[in-house]
């Protein structure tokens, strides 16, 4: 272990990391990161999506550059500042809706997800969150206690979560897919009828539940149920949204809008910065009840108005749809080679793509050879994840050029090839305990 990574272990709290691999890094460019003693490393994680445009994207060093050299203090809590007000601004025209809308200026997806679901909570006066099993909405507070990813991993659920499955095309229960899907939106539809729920709040494809893209048209036949019982839809578009399915919003694929959407991650720019956007009779009430002495700061959103600029501009959801599909492809293209047997699926949108390796024996998921699978593709050049135990999540930078798709590719197929013919130390991958 290097002295970095010692030296982490000795200062950082436990608390807050998730490891896979001795991981350091002291700089990046585009889709390249690189560690202190000058490897490249091929990102294809993007910091959890987080550095969604590449890392030291020029628009967005231009906007921070400007703004830290001129930042009149750090926080819309008690002054409005340009920056501030044209980011709320331009996620209003952004994102869909009617009526008078607000955008809450947060840090991170938890405290967006937090207080749209706070505030839920007060406008309607109901306590029950509708939530899905192994969703992910945040690290902190009611977001974390409706979070499904949590609540496996023990720790308590909210009092007031209701968490119903999600359902999965690949691995459909006993009656098929529809079956499930109908069975999802009947229990979804029994507890809104029940007139006890404040909020449902969906992932529109499930991320770190394990890369799930629902059935077409799920996420239409649960906001239609929401509209006829009036709870508000919260669609999380923390990880997958801005671009990444190969269109701005994911919820667009089923022609939806719901009442209220957040957003993180890559709306920062790897930078601290995430929003909800919603009804004013929502997110306005009470007043002073979510209170981040540095939300809004003029750095952040700076970012953010540089993020968003550059998505759009730049046409970076047709460029995810189509370096999307060229990943997809070459990762299918990998049948027939030495450890792709193990492969199970390869599904996503876009530059989300998710690959569930599994015991080719007997199809059960294979958790053990995912975290062999990640840590091989570090030693030969590449930062990949897995997530819902055995699913390698691939959400490069959007940037992602052609020839690195085909690189990424390659890199997989080579890591699982060495990790399913036990070429990789599974003493040295048990020292990183992932999730
Ligand atoms: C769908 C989703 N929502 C919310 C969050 C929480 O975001 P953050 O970790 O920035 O608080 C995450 C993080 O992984 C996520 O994937």
């Amino acid at each position: 272990m290097s002295t970095l990574y010692a030296r982490d272990e000795a200062a950082v709290a436990g608390i807050e990391k998730l490891r896979f691999f001795p991981l350091e890094v002291v700089s990046g460019s585009g889709s390249t990161l690189v560690t202190p003693d000058g490897r490249e490393l091929l990102d294809l994680s993007a910091t959890w999506t987080a550095s969604g445009l590449g890392h030291g994207h020029p628009a967005i060093v231009e906007a921070v550059s400007r703004a830290v050299r001129t930042a009149p203090g750090s926080g819309g809590l008690s002054a409005v500042h340009p920056d501030s007000v044209g980011l709320a601004e331009d996620l209003l025209a952004l994102v869909p809706g009617t009526g008078e809308r607000r955008v809450y200026l947060g840090h991170a997806g938890s405290d967006a997800n937090d207080v749209a679901l706070r505030a839920c909570r007060h406008a309607t006066g109901r306590r029950t969150v509708l939530a899905f099993e192994h969703s992910y909405h945040g690290g902190v507070g009611v977001a974390m206690g409706v979070s499904g990813v949590h609540v496996d991993a023990g720790v308590p659920a909210d009092p007031d979560a209701v968490f119903i499955p999600y359902p999965n095309p690949f691995r459909p229960g006993a009656d098929g897919l529809d079956a499930d899907v109908a069975a999802c939106l009947a229990t979804a539809e029994q507890h809104l009828a029940g007139g006890s729920i404040a909020c449902l709040i969906v992932e529109p494809i499930l991320s770190d539940g394990g890369l799930v893209v629902p059935p077409d048209g799920f996420l239409a036949r649960l906001h239609d149920l929401c509209r006829a019982h009036g709870v508000p839809m919260i669609c999380d578009e923390v990880k997958m949204g801005l671009g990444r399915p190969g269109t701005l919003h994911a919820f667009e694929h089923d022609g939806v809008v719901p009442e209220i959407v957040t957003f993180g991650k890559v709306l920062g720019g790897g930078l601290p910065l995430s929003a909800a956007v919603g009804p004013a009779e929502i997110l306005d009430h009470p007043p002073a009840a979510a209170l981040l002495t540095t939300a809004g700061n003029p750095v952040c959103a700076a970012a953010g108005r540089a993020v968003l600029a550059t998505i759009v501009g730049d046409q970076l959801a047709d460029r995810a749809a189509e370096v999307g599909a060229l990943l997809s492809n070459a990762l299918r293209g990998l049948a027939g080679s030495p450890g792709a047997d193990r492969i199970g699926d390869v599904r996503g949108r876009g530059l989300a793509i998710g690959v569930e390796l599994v015991d080719p024996a007997t199809g059960d998921r294979d958790p053990r050879l995912a975290a062999q699978v990640v840590y091989r593709a570090w030693e030969l050049g590449a930062v990949v994840y897995y997530v819902g135990g055995n699913v390698l999540e691939i959400t490069p930078p959007l940037v992602l050029t052609e020839a690195e798709a085909i690189r990424g590719a390659e890199i997989l197929g080579a890591a699982i090839a060495d990790a399913a013919a036990g070429r990789v130390d599974a003493e040295e991958v048990a020292k990183y305990a992932g999730w």
